[in-house]
């Protein structure tokens, strides 16, 4: 589909020298060129390449490193966001690190090492217990670094457990280090088909509603790629279900008034911006039959966290008597935490909400809200559409879904 095409794609791994098809437009191109130019970057190391969302719209610039703590200060800073993407992000920063921290002659060609290793011996010189506790912490450090969307710690997770694995096959580190290359570029390529999956199950829901209100991005560039709830909105409007998308601001970072306005724009879809106040506005004139959002966790009795304001959105839908539908992976329900109460929320800084507050006030600046289930009309998944109250029976699904993300 026409408009599909034009999504950009966030964050992504190349190798030095070898082509990707994941390296879309020409200032990606570019950017992975001078940074293997002016880094000297031997052929086959894996570099990280990043769309810097902080500075969009007014500037697309591409953070090419191999260097895991610049992609952990991109995740902090969000430079890439969403959580699916930062779920990406965190399996790139543990790959890079586990291709530092091998720190062979080999490696420093990026090339692989000989994994030629004695069955039942762990490599000469290879100190095991040392080796996975320094990536076991560098996992922590990427986990906590942003808190509320579980997809971080469920990423991290999975790519501990395949060193791990590999650890106890005897392989050495730079092997180990390729695997977990092979996981972060799965990881892509999963949460692109389930997101793609996600709109074939939501689409359906929005045929008869065809204005629809978002808030923050849940869109390509908070996903792999084609996004959660933009990937319903995507999916509807390529069966021409779509007539316009109301945007929320989405104060204090401004993800809706900078990067949902950008990236409908770029899909051709028609798009009206509003302030998070307006949003009432909207709904009380009859200008949205809708309202679709992302989540960073749900939890098991249906509460779900999203970015801060989604709860206003909700209670709004609901005494307007709108549907409010969350579009997320199965990956995306915490089924350990019984209730929203339990989802930590991060907390960041007071300068995203004023950079001099005046007459020295505080400054509150939780970065999600929990939105209860009675508000949520129904959740969307790559495996179908439930009411908020069945997800106890999603379980054993969600659980065969993480194993084949595994895999
Ligand atoms: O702080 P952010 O921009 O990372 O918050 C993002 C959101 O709240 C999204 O709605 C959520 O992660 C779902 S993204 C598909």
């Amino acid at each position: 589909m026409e408009s599909q095409r034009s999504l950009p794609r966030t964050i992504f791994v190349v190798r030095s020298g070898v082509e990707n098809a994941w390296i879309q437009d020409a200032a990606a191109a570019s950017a992975v060129a001078a940074f293997v130019s002016e880094e000297h970057v031997p052929a086959g190391a894996p570099i990280a390449v990043i769309l810097d969302q902080s500075v969009l719209p007014d500037r697309e610039e591409y953070i090419c490193t191999r260097d895991w703590r610049v992609v952990v200060n991109a995740i902090a800073t969000l430079k890439v966001r969403g959580a699916p993407a930062i779920g990406i992000a965190g399996s790139i920063a543990l790959m890079l690190f586990a291709f530092a921290d091998s720190s062979t002659a080999q490696l420093a060609g990026g090339a692989p090492c000989k994994g030629d290793v004695e069955e039942g011996r762990a490599p000469e010189g290879f100190d095991v217990a040392a080796y996975e506790a320094a990536l076991t912490s560098c996992a922590q450090t990427i986990a906590h670094t942003r808190p509320t969307a579980v997809s971080l710690s469920r990423a991290v997770d999975a790519s501990l457990e395949c060193a791990r694995t590999c650890l106890s096959a005897h392989m050495d580190a730079c092997s180990i280090a390729e695997a977990l290359f092979e996981v972060a570029c799965a990881r892509i390529q999963e949460d692109e088909r389930i997101n793609r999956a996600i709109g074939e199950a939501g689409a359906p829901l929005l045929k008869d509603h065809p204005c629809v209100l978002t808030h923050c991005n849940a869109g390509s560039l908070a996903t792999g790629y084609f996004g959660t709830a933009l990937g319903v909105v995507y999916a509807a409007a390529s069966h021409g279900w779509i007539e316009r998308v109301y945007a929320d601001e989405t104060r204090p970072v401004c993800q809706g008034s900078r990067l949902t306005v950008w990236e409908l724009s770029r899909a051709h879809i028609p798009t009206t911006l509003i302030c998070d106040d307006m949003a009432a506005y909207v709904m009380s004139r009859g200008l949205v039959q809708a309202c679709i959002v992302g989540a960073d966790r749900i939890a098991a009795n249906g509460d779900v966290a999203n970015k801060i304001g989604t709860l206003s959105v909700a209670i709004n839908a609901h005494h307007f008597n709108i549907p409010f539908y969350v579009a997320a992976p199965l990956e995306t329900i915490d089924f350990a935490l019984p209730s929203g109460s339990d989802i930590p929320i991060e907390m960041r800084g007071e300068d995203e909400v004023c950079k001099e507050p005046p007459f020295g006030v505080d400054i509150l600046n939780p970065a999600f809200d929990v939105t209860p289930a009675e508000l949520v009309t129904a959740i969307i998944t790559e495996e179908g559409v439930y009411a908020p109250h069945e997800l106890a029976g999603v379980a054993p699904l969600s659980a065969a879904s993480s194993m084949k993300r595994m895999r």
